[in-house]
């Protein structure tokens, strides 16, 4: 977020306290945080904790005579790269669909040009009215984006539509617009995460250790650099990134089906999940089949998905594999690199601490034709994002 100038509109909403995450959030991420309050936000909170979460001034009256008013609301306007109003008020939202510039908020609001989001936080009957719903349409009408409420108990005592949509997603969201430059924009990225599950019968299943981490820590990494993700998972404990499209399987059969139908389309391909290479084989005969079990399964082989796309690879495209091994580390991944036809292998060392399934750190050896470079012990998160810068300078 470094660089990135971030307004945070606060209007009067019991709600307002909330904001104090969001601008703490961003300021950690390095984003230059402005606020701007209405005079009725001051009946909930001090401007103060505001100036003291962002480093900012912050601004609340159009004319305070303290500070550099006379076009401290153009020059932000200006600067601002999102423009994010949370929560926003009946009020405020009735105002900015009107055009009304009465405050430093509504007056910044209409004077910037940049993305602008609203997050409605109010009562039940009021954001239900059909003035707000007209004001809300208004604004949408005018391209800026209106946030739906999260449903539940309110403040004053209400159950219903009207609450401030979840804190995590609004941090989310902003990130998603703003936190990166957008070098993976019109790209399409697909990436397989998670294990998959292969029936032996009703009840009982063959797995394996893998937690989805790494798939997901790569989409939500495309995402947050403006790629088109769609991420194809096994059963896995995690929350989808924001902005990215899930298609949920279970078997490699269907995780098969569901990559080699999409893989046509994308630009980059990424193939994290720990794929079983057996599966138990179906017997005909049900009876037969309970019989000799556990004893003696039959497997039967499972395709192998990225021999699949490598072989019937388009123009263009970037095929991307991982491998975890516990010996000859970079041999064997050299030699998956060319039997699954990539032009990249992640490797894993599973003997490396700090490497592999359930750890939030991975140590990554990133393998192609021409190049092998070590990367350092880092954070899942990261280890994805020089993933792609790698891909982009490929
Ligand atoms: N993979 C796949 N389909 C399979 C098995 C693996 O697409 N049926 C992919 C994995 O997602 C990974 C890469 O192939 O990107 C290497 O997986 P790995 O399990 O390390 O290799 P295997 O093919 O199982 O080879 P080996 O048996 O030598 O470990």
């Amino acid at each position: 977020m470094k660089g990135k100038c971030i307004v945070i509109g606060v209007t009067g909403s019991i709600a307002a306290y909330k904001a104090c995450d969001i601008v703490s959030f961003l300021k950690k991420q390095g984003a230059d945080v402005n606020v701007i309050m209405t005079r009725n936000a001051l009946n909930f909170i001090n401007p103060i904790t505001f100036e003291t979460l962002s480093g900012n001034k912050c601004l609340v009256d159009t004319f305070d005579r303290n500070f550099q008013f006379n076009v401290e609301h153009v020059s932000l306007a200006k600067r601002a790269d999102l423009f994010v109003v949370a929560p926003a008020s009946a009020d405020f939202i009735a105002k900015a669909a009107a055009g009304i510039a009465d405050d430093m908020l509504t007056t910044t609001f209409l004077a910037s040009t940049c993305r602008k989001i609203v997050y409605p936080a109010m009562n039940t009957r009021m954001y239900d009215n059909p003035i707000t719903q007209d004001n809300i349409k208004r604004l949408e009408h005018y391209g800026i984006d209106v946030e739906e409420t999260d449903s539940g108990y309110l403040a004053c005592g209400d159950t219903g539509r009207g609450k401030l949509a979840p804190v995590e997603d609004i941090e989310e969201r902003i990130m998603l617009l703003a936190a990166r430059d957008h070098d993976l924009d019109g790209k399409r990225v697909l990436i397989s995460a998670g294990p998959t599950q292969e029936d032996i019968d009703p009840v009982r299943f063959i797995t394996n250790h893998s937690t989805g981490r790494m798939g997901y820590a790569l989409a939500r990494a495309a995402a947050l650099r403006g790629a088109d993700v769609t991420l194809v998972s096994g059963p896995v404990s995690l929350k989808p990134p924001m902005g990215v499209r899930i298609i949920n399987v279970r078997s490699a059969e269907q995780m098969f089906d569901e990559m080699t139908e999409r893989s046509d389309q994308a630009d980059i391909v990424i193939m994290t999940a720990a794929v079983a290479d057996m599966r138990p084989e179906k017997c005909a005969d049900e009876k037969i089949h309970k019989v000799t079990m556990p004893d003696s399964i039959r497997l039967a082989s499972n395709p192998d998905i990225l021999s699949y796309i490598g072989e019937h690879r388009k123009e263009g495209q970037i095929i991307v594999g991982f491998s975890m091994e516990t010996e000859d580390l970079i041999e064997n991944s050299r030699s998956k690199l060319e039997r699954k036809h990539c032009d990249l292998i992640v490797a894993n060392s599973l003997r490396e601490k700090g490497a592999g399934f359930g750890c939030d750190t991975n140590v990554v050896t990133l393998i192609t034709r021409e190049e092998t470079k070590e990367l350092p012990i880092m954070g899942k998160d990261q280890v994805a994002d020089r993933i792609f810068t790698f891909i982009l300078d490929m």
